[in-house]
């Protein structure tokens, strides 16, 4: 949540924080603002409310600023309603014009996160005699670094550290000082953020796609640590003030992947990517010697001992990364034979559990960065649980402090509604499956399920030939008021997903409920021309679901059931069937879902609606 860039060279500093912003709106998009600073002279603070392009449009697309060192911010806002007054930067300063203009204050800076004790600094600042203009948990903050800047005389970095010292919560901070033109300095816990050096340019965000078109070199800054950036030079400092060495990073990503490359939205780009991000992922760890095929886990560190070990596996994660979860459950507990639970991030970190000792915990994420899981992974590090990340952004925090940590290799997801990534998640889970299976004795025909696993891509590609079909029905659908998911098993986990990108994207009010529980209250919800999605594609519950949908259809609902090609026949039962190509059934979710991510795009599409950009929502949840 929130998106920050800095940028401090010899190239005019806003069209490149501009572009940066535009790369991190996806974090949040209810106001944002910029600094620019020219040498010795003030800092221009500009904010606007609203998405990026008004402040883009207000600075001229950048030109109005003058200046080759600044700070940028687009928020989602937490505390203090969006509005131009509560929008970054926030200034040190007595000001009564929210902050912007030239700030003749001492420090200017951004933040992300929450800062747990703001209100208690507060009123401290307020018998100093510090004055403010916005509800913002950052400008008490930024007035805190002032206070000790000002109040110990030993410089940026040493005021910073007594800042960290004094707040409770996550923050990842950035801030100028009128007295050191020529620096940036930054101060982190628990928030995300890069440092990006190149020659005689440094960069600095929240996410890596706002520097990839200037350098894939990037530095990560741990938890309590600060840094001091000039132009092409970082120097990092502990807590105590001392200066401590940081290895560079070389991200891998392509510029490219983070351009919408002619498709309308990021969202329809990024479901089009997935046959190729998958076999990516695939590859990665299915390694082929002559005809054998194996799944290869020594890049995560995992090994068979290691894997024997385990009799409990406890999957956590947030939203769509919770239903890789729900779904995995299934195929762990029927191929690996272990007892499997599932666990909202949210709830686990605060669950009085004893976990047992021979447990594993994988926790699943996209960002790597998002609140609750990173707690959670920490809460089961504490109590001496190993854990196993399935991660996305290389580098990230959770990434960083998982026990061992397997790669997706999605490449950078904009869309705030995920797609690619949910579905390299899902093969990893698969492949996490097969091997703990294999290694746990309980598996005969690993060959032909590998070849089953590497022929999804493909038959991804097969779904997306079909996409006008589901383009129509939407068309048909734009003015639903309900739509229900329901299925058995693997088929209710594919709804849960299926309904989560309805409702994110397209606004309309959707629930996912296993079959079975229809009877048992939601039924009273159907009405004459109620969309009913029934996911009917495991053959022990075939039928079984199959009936409930004929329950809702007698009751006025109109169905559309999602099936394989040649498995059953649906048409005489459903109004509007749905093939997918034939799969072995444990794996059939990733290729389900395809029509339900595109149900859901068609659906946001034909209301007029910010596809990639949904009200309210932002891609990384780094606060609880
Ligand atoms: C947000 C995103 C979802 C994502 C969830 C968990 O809600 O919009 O797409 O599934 O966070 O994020 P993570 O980065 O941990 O996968």
């Amino acid at each position: 949540m929130c998106g920050i860039v800095g940028y401090i060279g010899d190239k005019q500093a806003a069209p490149i924080l501009l572009q940066g912003l535009a790369k991190l709106e996806y974090r949040g998009y209810d106001s944002a603002g910029i600094t620019v600073r020219e040498g010795e002279k003030p800092a221009e603070v500009v904010k606007t409310i609203g998405k990026l392009h008004n402040l883009i449009e207000k600075t001229d697309e950048g030109r109005a600023l003058v200046g080759t060192c600044g700070i940028g911010h687009t928020r989602w806002a937490t505390h203090g309603a969006p509005s131009k007054t509560n929008a970054h930067p926030h200034v040190s300063g007595n000001c009564t014009n929210s902050g912007s203009g030239a700030v003749e204050s001492e420090v200017v800076g951004v933040h992300n996160g929450i800062i747990e004790n703001y209100q208690e600094l507060k009123a401290k600042m307020e018998r100093h005699g510090y004055k403010f203009y916005s509800e913002t948990d950052t400008e008490v903050l930024i007035k805190l670094v002032d206070y000790y800047f000002k109040k110990y005389k030993m410089g940026p970095i040493d005021a910073l550290a007594k800042t960290i010292v004094r707040v409770r919560g996550s923050y990842a901070l950035v801030v100028m000082f009128a007295d050191y033109p020529d620096r940036i300095f930054v101060a982190r816990k628990d928030s995300p953020m890069i440092i990006g050096v190149n020659d005689g340019e440094s960069f600095i965000a929240s996410d890596v796609p706002a520097i990839l078109s200037h350098t894939r070199n990037v530095y990560y800054i741990g938890n309590l640590e600060m840094a001091e950036i000039s132009a092409g030079n970082v120097d990092f400092y502990n807590l105590d003030g001392d200066r401590i060495e940081k290895e560079e990073t070389h991200i891998e990503w392509d510029a490219k992947a983070a351009e919408k490359g002619g498709y309308e939205h990021f969202m329809m780009k990024e479901i089009h990517e997935q046959p190729q991000v998958v076999l990516d992922t695939l590859h990665k760890y299915i390694k082929e010697e002559g005809a054998a095929k194996t799944i290869d886990l020594s890049e995560v560190g995992l090994t068979d001992e290691d894997i024997t070990k385990f009799s409990n596996v406890y999957i956590v994660a947030c939203g769509s990364a919770w239903h890789v979860g729900m779904e995995a459950q299934y195929v762990l507990e029927e191929l690996g034979d272990f007892q499997v639970r599932v666990e909202l991030a949210s709830e686990f970190r605060y669950r009085k559990n004893r976990l047992p000792a021979d447990s594993l915990v994988i926790i699943i994420s996209q960002s790597g960065e998002t609140a609750d899981s990173l707690a959670a992974l920490r809460m089961a590090k504490d109590k001496g649980i190993t854990t196993l990340a399935i991660v996305n952004v290389v580098g990230s925090s959770i990434a960083r402090e998982a026990d061992y940590c397997m790669y997706t290799l999605g490449g950078p997801e904009i869309s705030v509604a995920t797609t690619k990534a949910y579905s390299c998640q899902l093969v990893c889970m698969f492949m996490l499956a097969l091997k703990f299976a294999v290694v746990r004795g309980c598996m005969e025909d690993y060959g032909n399920y590998l070849d089953e696993l590497l022929s999804i891509p493909e038959k991804m590609n097969k779904v997306l030939e079909d996409k006008e079909r589901i383009q129509w029905f939407a068309s048909k659908y734009s003015n639903a008021r309900d739509i229900f998911f329901i299925g058995r098993g693997i088929d209710y986990a594919i709804c849960l997903e299926g309904s989560l990108k309805m409702k994110e994207i397209s606004y309309i009010h959707s629930e996912a409920y296993a079959a079975g529980e229809m009877k048992h209250g939601t039924i009273s919800l159907i009405e004459d021309g109620t969309l009913v999605i029934g996911t009917l594609t495991q053959s022990d519950l075939y039928e079984k679901t199959l009936s409930n949908m004929m329950e809702c259809k007698s009751r006025g609902a109109y169905l559309m059931g999602i099936t394989s090609y040649g498995k059953y026949d649906v048409e005489d039962s459903v109004n509007f069937p749905v093939y997918v190509p034939k799969v072995d059934e444990h794996f059939i979710g990733s290729l389900a879902i395809i029509p339900l991510q595109l149900l859901g795009y068609y659906l946001s599409v034909s209301r007029g609606l910010d596809v990639d950009k949904p009200r309210n929502l932002a891609k990384s949840v780094t606060v609880e």
